[in-house]
């Protein structure tokens, strides 16, 4: 197939991470006879210094044009202080794009028990699915206002906003093993309990899938109690974000946790869970299994590439069992190690 594919780097380790899936969708295009076409516009800061913007036009526009987008990180001290920051180019490119829901898979690989906090015979098994709403909610709720003595955040959902992203967490549910935990805090907040009246709604349309509610802060201990227990969690744009963070350590680094962000219609947009990580920008040492692994996505949903998908995936596997792991992970290997480790099993696998 020909497929174009909008790359923005962005910020920090962003085009360090962003350059080995390239190398990795480029394997995938020799090995399997496709054409992936690139095209690489400014997000973020670099979007900031260069045009005064996060989320210049012209990228956007590209975006649009594209078949689906490739992103790295945004941010980055910086800009702490600046009038914009550089994660309302990722924020706006999300809403602009209609990408509600927001895919974010954590699954222990073979051989990272060792890279968990938790004990090998808690984490064992962990193999889960966090769908996270990604353009409601607390991020871009109406009032948001701000002077020096007061600041507001609102908490906004409508029925149709729960019912999409529901939808999407029931519908991926049965491709696994059906069962979903629907998050929120409805002994609290309103908002809470309009999502779990729909939820409960929109679970009649997948008799064959069991629903259960938990509690946020409920979910947060189970999640280092039991992560194993779990099999797709759907939940409101800012527990998803605080929840990855805590799935990502539950199986070893946040290095590895990739995503992909779906709406009605393409584009859809992939990016890995971490962010710009300037500690170690520029040292060649970031992980790029968490974007490697978004590539995947994108051949998967984007391009409905299943076999490609699965065979990127297998390859990750394998890298890291063999140990040609970043500093993340306990190793050695260098970003572009990684990288090049995988685009070489894709090469060489016959199937
Ligand atoms: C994430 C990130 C973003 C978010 C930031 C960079 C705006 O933390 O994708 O999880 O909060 O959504
Ligand atoms: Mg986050």
């Amino acid at each position: 197939m020909d497929a174009r594919v909008l790359i923005l780097p962005g910020d920090g380790v962003g085009p360090e991470v962003v350059a080995e899936a390239v190398r990795v969708l480029d394997a995938v295009a020799a090995r399997y006879g496709h054409r992936f076409t690139y095209r690489t516009e400014a997000v973020g800061g670099e979007a900031l210094d260069a045009f005064g913007t996060p989320l210049p036009a012209q990228s956007l526009q590209a975006a649009r044009e594209a078949d689906a987008v490739l992103l790295g990180a945004v941010g980055g001290p910086r800009w702490d202080h600046a009038p914009v920051r550089p994660e309302a180019g990722l924020l706006m490119l999300r809403y602009e794009l209609g990408l509600y829901a927001n895919l974010r898979p954590a699954v222990l690989l073979e051989g990272l028990e060792s890279a968990s906090p938790l004990r090998p015979e808690v984490v064992r098994g962990t193999d889960f699915l966090i769908v996270r709403e990604l353009t409601g909610g607390l991020y871009f709720g109406k009032p948001k206002e701000r002077d020096s003595r007061r600041a507001v955040d609102t908490l906004t959902y409508t029925a149709e906003e729960v019912e999409r992203v529901a939808r999407v967490a029931f519908q991926a549910a049965r491709g696994r093993r059906r069962l979903v935990h629907s998050v929120d805090k409805a002994n609290v907040l309103e908002s809470s309990r309009l999502w779990r009246e729909v939820v409960d709604r929109t679970a009649r349309e997948f008799p064959d899938v069991t629903l259960q509610h938990m509690l946020v802060d409920t979910c947060a201990m189970q999640l280092v109690r039991a992560p194993a227990s779990f099999d797709v969690i759907v939940t409101e744009n800012t527990f998803g974000d605080i929840l990855s963070d805590e799935a990502a350590a539950v199986v070893g680094s946040i290095g590895l946790l990739p995503s992909a962000s779906l709406g009605d219609r393409p584009p859809f947009l992939y990016e890995p869970v971490h962010g710009s990580a300037p500690d170690i920008a520029g040292r060649g040492v970031a992980n790029p299994l968490g974007t490697i692994l978004s590539a995947a996505l994108m051949l998967r949903y984007s391009f409905r590439l299943e076999e490609e998908a699965r065979a990127v995936e297998e390859a990750v596997r394998e890298v890291v069992r063999e140990g040609v792991r970043t500093p993340d992970l306990g190793g050695r290997a260098r970003t572009e190690d990684v990288g090049v480790a995988v685009a070489d099993r894709l090469r060489r696998r016959d199937s």
